[in-house]
C-alpha cells in the first residue's frame, strides 16, 4: 500500500488525536503517505482528504477531541455515499482506510470493507460498548471526570445533608455510570441495562441516611429508563422522602477533557497497530486491547452486537455502597 487514509468518526473521545499521530507516524515510518479526512466520513464523501507528515500530528496528543473532526455521517449508510467515498480516495492513490471510533462509525466501517475497500477500526468511544476491546479509547478520561465531579458534590452535598443525581453519558449502555459509581463510592447507579424503580433509588437514600451517612449520590447514565427527570420528579411529587434532592448532568463535558496518560498510551499501541496491520495487508477487522495485548477481532464478530455491562459489578457496587 503507497497510501492510506485515516479519520475520526462518531461522538470524540479523548486520546483520539493520539491514535490519529500514531496511525500517521507509523505509516510514514513504513514508507506510505497519510490522508486525514476532515469530519470523519464526511470528508470522504465530500473529498475533504488533506495531506498529514509528521510535523501536522505535532502537540496534538494532549489535547481532548480531534483535530480532524468528528461526525455520525447518515449518508455514508448508502451505497451512494459510499461509491462517492471510494472514487475520491482512488483518484488520490490511497488504498487503505483505519476508523477511529465506536459501535456506528465500524458498523460502517465494515461495510465499506465489504465493497472491497480495505479498512481497519481503532477501538474508540467513552462508552466501552465495543466488542474487540477490554477498554475503549477515551474511557479512562471520561470516567475521571465523572469522577471529579462526584467529589466535589460530595462535599457540598454533605454540607447540606442532600443527595445528587449525577447523569452521565451513556443512551444504550451503563459503562460508565455504573464505574463511576464504583469508584466515586456512590449510593447506587442507574443503567438501561437493569430496571431500578424511583421508589428503590429512593428506599436507597433513606437508608443510606439511617445508616448516618450524611449525602447520598446516585449515578445516573443518560439512557436508564427512569431517568433523572423522572427522579426528579417523583421526589418532587412524595415530599414525605425527608431529603432534599438535586441533579447535575455532566453529559458532554465528560467528552471534553484531554487525555489522561492512560488513554494517550491506549490510542498511541492502537493507533500504531492498526497502522502496521493495514499496511501488513490486514483489514476487515477492529484493533482493541484484549488482555494487555493488541488485538484484531473481525467485524463479523464486532458488528451488530455491544459488549454490554457485568451484573457482577453492578451487584458489587449496591454491597460496597453501604
Ligand atoms: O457514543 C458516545 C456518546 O457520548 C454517548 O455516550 C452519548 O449517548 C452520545 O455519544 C451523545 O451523542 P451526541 O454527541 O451526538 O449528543
Amino acid at each position: 500500500m503507497n497510501a492510506i487514509a485515516v479519520l475520526t468518526s462518531g461522538g470524540d473521545a479523548p486520546g483520539m488525536n493520539a491514535a490519529i499521530r500514531a496511525v500517521t507516524r507509523m505509516a510514514i515510518e513504513r514508507g506510505a503517505k497519510v490522508y486525514g479526512s476532515k469530519h470523519g466520513y464526511h470528508g470522504l464523501i465530500d473529498n475533504a482528504l488533506i495531506p498529514l507528515e509528521l510535523r501536522d500530528v505535532g502537540g496534538i496528543m494532549q489535547h481532548g477531541g480531534t483535530f480532524l473532526g468528528s461526525a455520525r455521517a447518515p449518508e455514508f449508510r448508502t451505497v451512494e455515499g459510499r461509491q462517492k467515498a471510494l472514487e475520491h480516495l482512488s483518484a488520490l492513490g490511497i488504498e487503505g482506510l483505519v476508523v477511529i471510533g465506536g459501535n456506528g462509525s465500524q458498523t460502517g466501517a465494515s461495510s465499506f470493507n465489504d465493497m472491497g475497500f480495505p479498512v481497519i477500526g481503532v477501538a474508540s468511544t467513552i462508552d466501552n460498548d465495543l466488542i474487540g476491546s477490554d477498554i475503549t479509547i477515551g474511557v479512562d478520561t471520561a470516567l475521571n471526570i465523572a469522577l471529579e465531579g462526584i467529589d466535589r458534590l460530595k462535599v457540598t452535598a454533605s454540607s447540606h445533608r442532600r443527595a445528587f443525581l449525577v447523569e452521565v453519558m451513556g443512551r444504550d449502555c451503563g459503562y460508565l455510570a455504573l464505574n463511576a459509581a464504583i469508584a466515586g463510592g456512590a449510593e447506587g447507579a442507574v443503567i438501561p441495562e437493569i430496571e431500578t424503580k424511583p421508589e428503590e433509588v429512593v428506599a436507597e437514600l433513606q437508608q443510606s441516611y439511617e445508616r448516618g451517612k450524611t449525602n447520598g449520590i446516585i449515578v445516573v447514565a443518560e439512557g436508564a429508563k427512569h431517568g433523572c427527570d423522572e427522579l426528579m420528579s417523583y421526589c418532587r411529587t412524595h415530599p414525605e422522602i425527608g431529603f432534599e434532592l438535586r441533579a447535575v448532568t455532566l453529559g458532554h463535558v465528560q467528552r471534553g477533557g484531554a487525555p489522561t496518560a492512560y488513554d494517550r498510551l491506549l490510542a498511541t499501541r492502537l493507533g500504531a497497530n492498526a497502522a502496521e496491520r493495514l499496511l501488513g495487508g490486514e483489514h476487515g477487522c477492529v484493533v482493541g486491547m484484549i488482555r494487555g495485548r493488541e488485538t484484531a477481532t473481525p467485524y463479523s464478530e464486532v458488528v451488530g452486537r455491544t459488549k454490554g455491562v457485568d451484573p457482577k459489578l453492578f451487584e458489587l457496587a449496591n454491597i460496597l455502597s453501604k
